[in-house]
């Protein structure tokens, strides 16, 4: 809501943007990337779960794996509309009437550069060409979508010329893309407005993050009239990528006071699910769903956090599925370690938080990491925290790989007791988990909701793991920190069970 009545005095907010998303097209579009049919449905349903108006499905001319994709996400009979792409032939469109869509997003370029050198037409020709096909689509009674390919670097007047015939033919709405992220908000001003003066139909806006400008320049489309957003999850597409959704979603509701169909607390779990499917791993210091978006490690901002969320968080946590993280290192100052201590049942004196802190930052300067397991090993060293979070210790892990299969054994100190488990996968982590979901099987019911694993780009550095349980609503987030990647997801496994076992422990006591 921030600056709606200040952005008002100059110009006119919609009370409502419709989010197109384009995951499945662009964002498949990213190199490298290629989704099976399952992982398309899984995404598709995730979206629709997610609440935006129209999933672009796919480019049904690709392959023939893409257009039975495409067919059996229409089964499925979503509550978001239905979308393919199809450039400005009847072939494309054939096959896109019969995919059974809500909408057909049809394509051709209008830029000089374009025209020149990839289509090889005049622009009356482009122009001619766009007619016909819309007109060929409207007889076939599908919504059409209308894109302007290259629409940021196409002559303005060429631009409203076609746009205009296209109206005139029975297209439903309208794309003014930024092809190669080439525009500045200034300039998506002066096109949307121009366009928004000569066109009646809806306006949409499709941004590359070539500049990283993207999201801006979506959002000032929407200033100057847009009413549709093309975005992807996490940002993913062609080259740089697109507008991300999660960003443009949570500034329109924040920032703006635009409402979307977004339920904005599903954002983060489906940004989880499409790293997962589609390889393309969020960095950390993401927007919204990065790892450390609602991560606090300086002790003047933990401080400003703890007293009120408000001094160093524009939104809250919980309003995006996440949740606020204190991380301890060099930078920590005494409020961190009281108030982590105390999350885990201690209560420090002064002296003692003092203590604490100076091994943290002590480790700090020797460029390590803190975990969830140091902390712990640093509190029960100064608070004489009776073991605690000692129940388990790892005693040495093995791992044997070939080329299918890993094997691993995990030596185990359990309440004094040695044990060895042994585990198979295609994979280590794998193989690892293995031991663990039967472990968790065997005791307590939690199940494995998410992990995840940040491995160190130099020997000199850390690798990081987590992994999330939960069982009935209950959840718990086991951490570890090590040099060797497999070690630190083991750690952060063996973290949790210790976790379970001190609350199961704290029940039966
Ligand atoms: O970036 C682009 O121009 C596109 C079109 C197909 C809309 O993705
Ligand atoms: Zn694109």
């Amino acid at each position: 809501m921030a600056w709606r009545s200040v952005i008002s005095r100059e110009y006119i907010l919609p009370e409502r943007v419709a989010i197109f998303d384009t995951t499945l097209r662009d964002g498949e579009q990213t190199p490298g990337v290629a989704l099976t049919t399952d992982a398309k449905i899984e995404i598709a349903k995730a979206l629709d779960d997610l609440g935006v108006d129209v999933i672009e499905l796919g480019f049904p001319t690709v392959s023939k794996g893409e257009e039975e994709a495409i067919k059996k996400i229409t089964r499925e009979n979503l509550n978001s509309k239905t979308c393919v792409l199809a450039r400005a032939n009847k072939l494309d469109v054939d096959k896109a009437i019969e995919c059974d869509v809500d909408w057909i997003h049809i394509f051709i370029a209008t830029s000089d550069i374009h025209l020149k050198y990839k289509l090889r037409m005049s622009r009356e020709e482009v122009i001619e060409k766009a007619v016909k096909i819309i007109e060929y689509a409207r007889d076939h009674d599908v919504v059409v979508h209308f894109s302007a390919e290259d629409a940021t670097r196409t002559d303005l007047d060429y631009l409203i010329r076609i746009f205009k015939a296209v109206e005139e033919a029975g297209a439903n709405s309208i794309d003014i893309p930024d092809t190669v992220g080439f525009a500045v908000p200034s300039a998506i001003k002066i096109i949307v407005s121009t366009v928004k003066k000569n066109i009646g139909i809806p306006i949409a806006i499709h941004c590359h993050d070539d500049m990283g400008l993207a999201v801006a320049n979506s959002l000032t489309a929407v200033e100057s009239g847009a009413e549709i957003i093309h975005a992807t999850v996490n940002g993913i597409g062609e080259r740089a990528g697109n507008t991300s959704l999660e960003e443009v979603a949570v500034a329109l509701h924040t920032l703006y006071g635009i409402r979307t169909n977004i339920k904005l607390e599903k954002i983060y779990e489906v940004s989880r699910l499409v790293e997962k499917l589609t390889g393309i791993i969020v960095p950390k210091n993401k927007a919204i769903v990065g790892e450390n978006a609602f991560s606090h490690e300086s002790g003047i901002h933990v401080h400003g956090v703890i007293s009120s969320p408000q001094t160093y968080e524009p939104i809250e946590p919980e309003k995006v599925g996440r949740r606020r993280k204190i991380i301890l290192g060099k930078h920590s100052g005494k409020h961190s370690v009281v108030e982590l201590a105390r999350r885990f049942g201690v209560e420090l004196t002064d002296v003692q938080a003092e203590e604490v802190l100076r091994e943290i930052k002590h480790r700090g300067d020797l460029g390590q990491k803190i975990s969830d397991v140091h902390f712990l090993e640093i509190l029960t060293k100064t608070a004489n925290t009776d073991d605690f979070n000692r129940r388990i210790t790892i005693r040495s892990i093995s791992i044997h790989s070939s080329e299918n299969t890993s094997v691993a054994l995990l030596h185990l100190n359990i309440l004094g007791e040695s044990y060895v488990l042994a585990g198979y996968g295609r994979s280590e982590v794998e193989a690892l988990l293995n031991i663990y979901r039967e472990c968790l099987k065997k005791t307590y019911g939690f199940n494995i909701n998410d992990y995840r694993i940040w491995l160190s780009p130099s020997p000199r550095l850390f690798s990081e793991s987590e992994i999330s349980l939960s069982r009935d609503g209950e959840e718990i987030v086991g951490k570890g920190v090590h040099l060797s990647p497999l070690i630190a997801f083991t750690q952060a496994l063996v973290n949790a069970l210790n976790q379970i076992m001190e609350k199961e422990g704290r029940k039966n006591d």
